[in-house]
């Protein structure tokens, strides 16, 4: 579609060339445009605060309100969300937007009811490291056309997802009173051609019109991979397949998990980028670096310090800023869990990803970081539509190790310089002094300090209510318009900052709380009064003769600062919030009459001030009223109490009953219920290497183990040469007559691997041999992945019998197993991934309810398996967390080095973690509360598959507790029933 000058905004043009704003909309709507400058909403500019989410790795719902609290808490206005249409379809023309984790009208429903802004990212091709990159799994046995170019089976297949659920997505679209403010338009596609006809630009079309056709009206968005290409601009070789906003991804960060040497070098490109590619949008970056994901045999997320390094927001977050960016999402803000399937081969359970918000839903420090630029931007309105004054070394500094970035507004003189080492990478302590333009002139504030890894803004202009700041070197973090204007900046612990208002020049003031060396000067030649400070540990107040009350926080208190939003719209000015300073997190606070009500969570008793501007006198928190005192400054402080004394009773697994789960493996199993695998022809591009095909996705079996049985009665055969893919470090085993004749351990770098099974040790029978092969699963491959992405077949590739003299000879037939029911999707609310094909967990053992009374007592860390095969190991528990405690809980296991098995973790029926332990690196599983009773009992299986002759058995299996707070979430509200479907009787799936 074109890009329309909203025609009454043509009688504005000539007051818009005087503000520098000639705003853009999509001509299907004026809620949401934009310019160079900033996103507006409801002719309102802003910064949007973005950060990634992704449902299907969470599939408790009542939990997206905790994620999206923590996002808003921690300065989010916006959470983006990818779509995968894999979890909600599993068969053509099938959809599930009904059970609960897969509800998203009541996804929506509760970004609205956090505060956030909803940016849509439905794909239809997603990546996110999820199976398939998002694709539906029944397009896998290459149904699906060839993906991502406009052939029209291809089209067939993605056109019913789009309509389903960007109809629900239009829905709750801004315009029509839902959170919904952009929609993204595939992902990553890189425009390699800039000719109408070129089949990426005939499909971004198709794809811009189904979006439309399905009532999608706010403007359209797409997220380019990196620096790679220029794709999809309208302002740039614009040939068709063009969306609104141009967006560009980036992960420069370049660190090492461990080594907190390497990387950290912060581009400087992005603005030119954004000027040459995108000159009339506002700077969109729909995916940066909120963590990195780690591979099968990599690191586990608990040793990537570097990535966790609130360093890294303070300078990458603030660098971007810096480099005028105004629309910002961090991928992932919450990785979550890639239970039950949801991985690609490239990624292990754990979808933590580094991220601010750790998987076990614990604010990491980094997220605290980033909350004092996110509050900033929040309230900085000159910061919203600026134009690129100057940068570079020594500019407006002394100093050549230091570089600025310096933002002017466009249409005031209020300034925005950010100074960061000129090497981001630097340790180094750099001492500087940076001159500033002000309405009042040049002035030079000396004592500016770089402490390493470290970045800081100083302002100009900048207005606070009625007050006005000429300049600050002490950091802004945010200000409140309450009865008086309260500002809170922030500084490292010994740093010194210096600022001064404009209104007056006999400004007295006195100060609170904290030693501090806090004094004033008449500053040169401005007149104006300047106060100056050396940050002392903790928080000073002073109150100045102006009005203004100033918070003085040391990063550690600037931590536990929170600027509540009272409204519940995305956006909050500086009067639409109160202050409270000292605890963990605090999700929501309003006022009535005299009493402010704080709803909120801490793990350690400590001292909170509020302010809540005159008029409140009590203090509510977490439904208890606290004894408060009122200072001499108008806050209120009070003590609030943490969970450290709560008593917490993990109690230890024990009880296993135990059961054989790899029948198959015996000659004489009955598989006369399976499928025959008989298929001479596949869809797939990838030609089999024997027939039939035994692709598993050709007979619709998609996620997890499969297992295979070929029949031969060539008494001559004396071995097999066997290809097996199943992704990065899949494995397999095979079994003559129920005898082990090889495996594969499977490998973190290798997709497939081929091996010459010899028979020499097994006895052949006349007729009715059988070789059983059970083949493990990592995932269907994203688009990345050769030759055809998630049509990469997974299962057996080829199966050659020979003869002692290397002839071929034929398997009379062959069965295949998989996962229960196939596609039937028999478990909706666990949903059609969760399952795979392992005999336990076709006949449901994974489930709550199912009766194991008559197994054997049999534990998986005394006696586990006994040479090669599978067992089945299962117990309860109970919990009794109490109902104002968050405790975020999980499993660790572990084995004596040199196990190879695979073992996969299954809690109230959720496959919730797959443990590898010859490849790793994973080892402790969390388990959120909602998969997990935490006031009930539970139901725990182990599958321990033993690949080699020695077996295995765990030498470490328990609950662990990751943290304790006091809270007041409504965790006891989880509708855990609704979640968790019980057992019934699956035998028609042996
Ligand atoms: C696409 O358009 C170009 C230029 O107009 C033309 O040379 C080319 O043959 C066209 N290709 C196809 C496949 O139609
Ligand atoms: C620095 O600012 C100038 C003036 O706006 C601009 O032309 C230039 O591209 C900027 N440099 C970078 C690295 O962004």
């Amino acid at each position: 579609m074109l890009i329309a000058i909203r025609p009454f905004s043509l009688l504005f043009i000539a007051i818009g060339l005087i503000w520098g704003v000639l705003s853009t909309d999509n001509g299907l709507q004026t809620v949401v445009e934009w310019d160079n400058g900033s996103l507006m909403i409801n002719g309102e500019r802003l910064i949007i605060m973005s950060g990634e989410f992704h449902y299907a790795r969470l599939p408790v719902p009542e939990l997206w309100l905790d994620v999206f609290q923590k996002f808003k808490a921690n300065g989010m206005n916006a959470v983006s969300i990818y779509f995968f249409w894999s979890y909600h379809s599993a068969s053509k023309g099938v959809y599930d937007f009904t059970t609960p984790a897969k509800d998203i009208q009541r996804l929506f429903d509760t970004a609205k009811q956090a505060g956030l802004y909803v940016i849509a990212r439905p794909g239809p091709y997603c990546n996110a490291e999820t199976n398939g990159g998002g694709f539906a799994l029944w397009t896998s046995d290459g149904s699906g056309g060839k993906y991502r170019t406009s052939d029209e089976t291809y089209r067939q297949a993605w056109s019913e997802w789009i309509s389903k659920v960007g109809a629900i997505i239009a829905k709750n679209q801004i315009t029509n009173g839902g959170p919904v403010i952009l929609a993204q338009v595939e992902n990553e596609l890189q425009q390699t051609r800039y000719q109408a006809n070129d089949t990426l630009v005939v499909y971004m079309e198709q794809l811009k019109t189904a979006f439309k056709q399905a009532g999608i009206v706010v403007p359209l968005t797409h997220n380019e991979k990196g620096f790679r290409s220029k794709s999809w601009s309208t302002d740039y070789n614009n040939v068709g397949g063009a969306i609104n906003v141009y967006g560009l991804d980036s992960y420069p960060g370049g660190m090492s998990c461990t080594n907190l040497d390497t990387g950290f070098n912060l581009p400087r490109t992005y603005y030119q980028w954004f000027q040459d590619v995108s000159p009339s949008q506002p700077e969109y970056l729909p995916e940066f670096e909120g963590g990195w994901f780690q591979p099968w045999g990599g690191y586990f997320f608990d040793q990537c310090l570097a990535e966790q390094s609130p360093e890294f927001a303070d300078v990458f977050y603030k660098g971007l800023i810096g480099q005028r960016a105004t629309l910002l999402n961090l991928y992932m803000a919450y990785g979550g869990t890639n239970w039950g399937h949801s991985a690609a081969p490239v990624v292990y359970t754990s979808y933590d990803y580094a991220a601010p918000l750790r998987e076990t839903r614990e604010v990491r420090d980094k997220f605290k970081q980033y909350k004092l630029l996110a509050l900033f931007t929040r309230v900085s309105k000159g910061l919203h539509n600026t134009v690129m004054e100057s940068n570079g070394t020594a500019n407006a500094v002394d100093n050549t190790a230091i570089w600025t970035w310096v933002l002017k507004n466009r249409d005031t003189d209020a300034r925005f310089y950010l100074t960061e080492n000129n090497n981001t990478r630097t340790r180094a302590v750099t001492d500087f002094a940076i001159t500033v333009q002000t309405s009042a002139g040049a002035i030079k504030i000396p004592d500016m300090q770089l402490r390493g890894r470290q970045s800081r803004w100083v302002i100009t202009d900048y207005a606070v209510g009625n007050e006005t700041l000429l300049y600050s070197s002490a950091e802004v973090l945010t200000y409140g318009i309450f009865d008086r204007p309260v500002l809170a900046f922030y500084l490292k612990e010994g740093q010194t900052g210096q600022f001064a208002f404009k209104s007056a020049n006999n400004i007295t003031f006195s100060t609170h709380g904290m030693h501090s060396d806090f004094t004033s000067a008449s500053t040169n030649s401005s007149g104006h009064v300047s106060f100056k400070y050396m940050q002392s540990k903790g928080a000073t107040v002073v109150r100045f003769s102006n009005g203004v009350v100033a918070y003085l926080l040391d990063i550690p208190t600037a931590y536990t600062f929170f600027a509540v939003p009272t409204t519940d719209t995305p956006s909050v000015t500086a009067d639409q919030h109160i202050f409270v300073l000292g605890p963990y997190l605090v999700r929501s606070a309003g006022v009535s009459g005299d009493t402010i009500t704080i709803v909120g969570d801490n793990a350690l008793a400590t001292t909170i001030e509020v302010y809540a501007g005159t008029g409140v006198d009590r203090v509510i928190w977490n439904g208890q009223q606290l004894a408060a005192t009122k200072t001499s400054y108008g806050s209120l402080v009070a003590q609030i109490s943490g969970a450290e004394g709560r008593k917490i009773d993990l109690p230890a697994l024990s009880t296993f009953k135990a059961a054989d789960s790899s029948p198959e493996i015996l000659a004489a199993y009955d598989d006369s219920n399976w499928v025959l695998a008989n298929k001479n022809t596949t869809l797939s591009q990838v030609k089999p290497l024997t027939l039939p095909v035994l692709f598993s996705s050709d007979y619709k079996y998609y996620t997890g183990a499969k297992i295979y049985r070929g029949y031969f009665s060539a008494k001559s055969a004396r071995s097999l040469n066997i290809t097996v893919q199943g992704g990065a470090a899949a494995g397999w085993n095979a079994w003559l007559n129920g005898q082990p004749i090889g495996y594969n351990p499977g490998n973190a770098t290798q997709w497939s691997s081929t091996a010459l099974l010899s028979f020499n040790n097994a006895t052949l029978k006349d007729e009715g041999n059988v070789v059983s092969v059970v083949t493990d699963y990592t995932g269907h491959d994203q688009t990345s992945t050769g030759p055809t992405g998630a049509e990469n077949p997974r299962g057996i590739l080829g199966a050659q019998l020979l003869s002692v003299n290397n002839t071929r000879l034929s398997f009379d037939y062959w069965k295949i197993q998989g996962n229960a029911g196939r596609e039937k999707n028999i478990d909706p609310v666990r949903g059609p991934m969760n399952e795979g094909g392992l005999y336990g967990e076709r006949l449901g053992w994974h489930l709550p309810g199912f009766d194991a009374g008559t197994w054997e007592d049999s534990s998986p860390t005394e006696d586990g398996v006994h040479g090669v095969g599978i067992r089945w190991f299962t117990t309860t528990f109970d919990l009794n967390i109490d109902e104002d405690l968050d405790v975020p809980i999980g499993v660790e296991l572990g084995a004596a080095s040199g196990t190879v098995a695979r073992v996969l973790l299954f809690m109230n029926g959720y496959q919730y973690g797959k443990y590898l332990p010859h490849i790793g690196p994973q080892t402790r599983f969390p388990v959120p509360p909602g998969i997990l009773n935490t006031r009930g009992k539970n139901t725990l299986s182990i599958a321990i598959w033993a690949q080699t002759t020695v077996g295995a058995r765990l030498s470490k299996l328990r609950l662990i507790e990751y943290a304790r707070y006091q809270s007041g979430f409504d965790f006891a509200g989880i509708d855990n029933k609704a979640l968790q479907p019980e057992w019934k009787d699956r035998s028609e799936y042996a």
